[in-house]
This record gives C-alpha cells, structure tokens and sequence, in this order.
C-alpha cells in the first residue's frame, strides 16, 4: 500500500521528529502524538502539524489509552507510524493493524541493552557500567515485543574513555538523526522489504 500519511509518536524532546521534519521523507507527517507533555508538540505546532498530548496518565487504563490512540490513527488516516522517542509500549491490537508500518528508533544497537527499562540516558549508563568499547544507535520494525522487531539500520559509536552518558547519548542521538528519517523515507517509497527477521533495501532500479 502506499504510504502518504505519517504519525510520529514521540514522548520528549522531539530532536528525532525534528530530524524527520527537516528531511526529504516523500510522505507527510500528517500527526504527532504525544504521551506526555512534551516539546516534542511545539516543534509539529511550529510546523502547522496536528499535535496532540494524550497523556496517559489521564486515562482510567492503559486499554482506553490504547483505543484513544488508535481511534486517532484511524480518524486521521494514517498509513504508517514512526516512534521517535516513544516510552509507551504499543498494544498488539495496534501492532497488529499497522503490521510491517511501523519503526521506532532505540539508542543502542540491539539486541543489547533495549527491552523494558533501557530508555533515554539508562540505556548509555548501562553501556558504560558493562565497560562496552561500542554502541550505537538501531531502527527497527516494531512488532508485539519490547525492542524486538526486524532490524532496519544500525551504527556503531566507540565508547570514550571518559565518556558519560549525556556524551554518548549526544554521540549516538547524531546517528539517529541520520538512520531514522532514511528508513522512513524507503519505508514511504516501499523500499523495505522483511523477509523474516532480515530487511533489505530494494534499489530504485530494481
Ligand atoms: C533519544 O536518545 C531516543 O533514542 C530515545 O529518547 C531520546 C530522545 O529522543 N528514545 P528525542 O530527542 O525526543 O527524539
């Protein structure tokens, strides 16, 4: 199916949706939605995009969240999801739906240090504390688990003597921005394709 529409669902900063709204991605990011407050919603206002906070915390439970979220994807008619920066676990209904449509960002290169509890700074704290010599950034598809989906992209970043995890982290958020909008892109041109666990790029000739 073609992709046209995008939802970006980020929980921060938003530098990761800031990376895709500054890039060539031949598909519109149609809606961003957040779990939180988050600046994440000022850089889609700064943009005209529909920005919405659906905070979880103002929800009875994580099932009127999830449906609130969906009923929003659907009413907005999106075709793809990109999760940039996203701590709230996509229900499997979801997943289910926008099967093969979704891709998230994780600053570590999986299978290490990702899952529950590896989000933001914890993920570089837990590098360093294992005395790593390299981590790096993934974007993968996301599937019903936590972190587990085919892999997309991946690059390494060498550990510093000296490192922190604030270092690291600006260190591999760089890679990030990189990896992320260029999976999104052949994501839109139906470039991806999974066979499995393994995803190759289709060439623009093919
Ligand atoms: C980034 O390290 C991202 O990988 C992680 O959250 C951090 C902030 O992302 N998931 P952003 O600036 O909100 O895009």
């Amino acid at each position: 199916m073609r992709i046209e529409r995008l939802a970006v669902l980020a929980s921060g900063g938003g530098s990761n949706l800031q990376a895709i709204l500054d890039s060539n991605v031949p598909a519109r990011v149609a809606l961003v939605i957040t779990d939180r407050p988050a600046h994440a919603l000022e850089r889609a206002n700064a943009r005209g995009i529909e920005a919405v906070c659906l905070d979880r915390r103002s929800f009875a439970d994580k099932a009127a969240f999830n449906q609130a979220l969906l009923d929003k994807l659907l009413e907005a008619r999106i075709d793809a999801i990109v999760l940039a920066g996203y701590l709230s676990i996509l229900d499997a209904r979801l997943v289910e739906r926008f099967a093969g449509r979704i891709l998230n960002v994780h600053p570590s290169l999986i299978p290490s240090f990702c899952g529950m509890g590896y989000y933001g700074l914890k993920v570089h704290q837990a590098v360093l504390d294992y005395g790593c010599k390299l981590t790096g950034a993934t974007v993968h598809f996301v599937d019903a688990g936590a972190d587990t989906g085919p892999i997309v992209f991946q690059k390494s970043v060498e550990v510093l003597e000296g490192d922190t995890p604030e270092s690291l982290q600006a260190r591999v958020l760089k890679f990030e921005h990189e990896l992320l909008p260029l999976a999104v892109k052949l994501l839109a041109e139906g470039r991806l394709k999974i066979d499995g666990r393994r995803v190759t790029v289709i060439d623009n000739d093919d």
